[in-house]
């Protein structure tokens, strides 16, 4: 998109690079250990000199915490650990005033179970229009001792809870994160609300959180694995709530991005139709293992699915849920399963890292909006969180097999010798999740100084992303190339390589090379693991 000097065109978002900042382990301003809005005021500089687009801050309204603020108690207001709501405002139009946009994480399938609409609910007893906000039910069995259904949970667990007067409630995530029910219209007027409430203050759009599960089977029937529909995963009539929410962004020329998890590439692509949401996130590529058959095929269907709605594809490698880049890359199984991710598996970190480098190369270079998650541009690995350290629901849900997620969100290392403990994350020593001891190579001053970092690859980058018009938006093809090479042009004289086959690869014909991830060899040749950039 534009640099800070030029005004935003409409549709900056079609090619933006957005940075995913999670607020808590981001920077923290008044040094109680969790990470602040204030603390990314202070580092405005840093990310506006990196070069991103827009911030997407997950959630960062009034919560009890239980599921990383994904159990929000008051979607009007800025949790006190993070700051006030004039601070988020302040953020909002400094961000802005650097040509940065902010997108806000709303999180339509569930509340916490501290927000004024559920306690009411409890309150008020079976059969009361504050429990019809909800799915409470009569229980099965003799005594109503068992669920109402068989659902599955998204976290592993029970997706219904009893509550002292018998009846249950459902809950696709924790029982502290109640379901709304989305046929009711109290629910949609207050979400079209909410969303106006952060328009109005001048935000340029929107993350929906789980944006498939909205809408349930009306009937809440048993899951038969393998019939269709599924009876809370990608309902019909859940484009009906997208297609209003649209027209209200549009009123304020706000853009929104849905997580989206849908295999079904027809399926996805029915979200991004040109009246409902501008974007979706690319799971698709996320999980996809470091093979150049497979990332081709799913570059092929990517560009593929959104063609036909016109929207514009995202390219995505981490985020607050995953297995950072460089470990991902690093392991036997080089894709993403949440049903796979376990303690202690085997990690070539350099591997992982030089994949994670080429990895950066490739993605900036593909048509669409990029999202970086925090840290990525440090090349942060997956930290092994000490277990009495771990506070992710996922993991305790899981029985304590799956490490959760906690590894991926530890706070970011700015300052390799600073004198407190936490790498100058904050002023204090013992930050929310504990920082592994090595971390001083990967300090934002350490690698500022270092033109062979990862910070150096991805400020390179993103400076090149924005001033040659081939990148971003637009047409690219392949090139002929070797077996497990990726070559691609597009367009206005620019090509990316990028070798993942065992073997160094001759590199096309061109003039100049723009950016590598790492040196060719001593014959000019492109090692394996390697992206370059070139000038046709
Ligand atoms: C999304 C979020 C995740 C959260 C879940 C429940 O998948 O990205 O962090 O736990 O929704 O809200």
């Amino acid at each position: 998109m534009a640099a800070p000097d030029t005004p935003r065109t409409d549709d900056w978002w079609r090619d933006a690079v957005i940075y995913q900042v999670y607020p808590r382990s981001f920077a923290d301003g008044d040094g109680d250990g969790t990470g602040d809005l204030m603390g990314v005021r202070a580092r405005l500089p840093y990310l506006a000199e990196l070069g991103v687009d827009a911030l997407w801050f997950t959630p960062w309204y009034l919560s009890p915490m239980v599921d990383g603020g994904y159990d929000v108690a008051d979607y009007r207001a800025v949790d006190p650990a993070f700051g006030t709501l004039a601070e988020a405002e302040k953020l909002i139009a400094e961000a802005r005033e650097a040509g940065i946009g902010v997108i806000v994480d709303i999180v339509p399938n569930h509340v916490s179970d501290q927000h004024a609409w559920f306690r009411e609910a409890l309150k008020a007893g079976p059969g009361s229009p504050e429990r019809a906000r909800f799915h409470f039910r009569p229980g099965r069995g003799e005594n109503g001792e068992l669920p109402p259904n068989d659902w599955p949970s998204q976290f592993s667990g029970n997706t219904w809870t009893r509550v002292p007067d018998g009846e249950w409630y459902l809950h696709l995530f924790t029982p502290e994160q109640p379901d709304l029910n989305w046929s009711h219209p109290e629910v949609r007027r207050e979400h079209e609300d909410v969303l106006r409430f952060w328009f109005e203050r001048g935000v340029a759009g929107v993350r929906i959180d789980s944006a498939a599960l909205l809408t349930k089977d009306p009937d809440l029937r048993d899951f038969v694995e393998g019939t269709d529909p599924h009876p809370y995963i990608d309902q019909d009539e859940i484009h009906d709530i997208y297609r209003s929410w649209r027209a209200l962004a549009d009123e304020y020329g706000g853009v929104f991005v849905g997580e989206v998890w849908l295999p079904d590439s027809e399926r996805f692509a029915r979200y991004l139709r040109p009246d409902e949401l501008h974007t979706a996130f690319n799971f698709n590529f996320l999980s996809c293992p470091w093979d150049a058959d497979r990332l081709r095929r799913t570059i092929d269907d990517t560009l593929a699915e959104h063609a036909p709605v016109g929207a514009p594809a995202t390219w995505v490698l981490c985020n607050h849920d995953v297995t950072r880049t460089a470990t991902r890359y690093g392991r036997a199984d080089t894709g993403f399963d949440f049903a796979t991710k376990r303690f202690g598996t085997p990690t070539d970190l350099a591997l992982g890292t030089r994949r994670a480098r080429a990895a950066a190369l490739l993605t900036l270079a593909l048509p669409g909006s990029v999202y970086l998650y925090q840290g990525e541009e440090l090349g942060l690995p997956e930290a092994d969180v000490p277990l009495d350290r771990i506070q992710d629901p996922m993991h305790f849900r899981s029985g304590g097999t799956d490490p959760g997620r906690d590894g991926c969100r530890v706070p970011l290392p700015w300052e390799a010798e600073a004198e407190t403990g936490s790498y100058g994350f904050g002023a204090g020593d013992e930050p929310w999740l504990p920082q592994p001891e090595d971390w001083a190579p990967y300090a934002v001053d350490r690698q500022t100084a270092d033109p062979g970092s990862m910070l150096a690859l991805y400020r390179e980058a993103l400076l090149l992303r924005r001033s040659e018009p081939g990148f971003g938006d637009g047409p690219m093809s392949w090139l002929p190339a070797p077996e497990g090479v990726l070559a691609f042009d597009r367009g206005h004289g620019l090509l990316c390589v990028v070798n993942l086959s065992e073997e160094p690869a001759v590199l096309p014909p061109h003039g100049r090379l723009l950016l590598a991830s790492g040196p060719l060899d001593s014959e000019g040749l492109l090692p394996r693991d390697t992206a370059v950039w070139l000038r046709a």
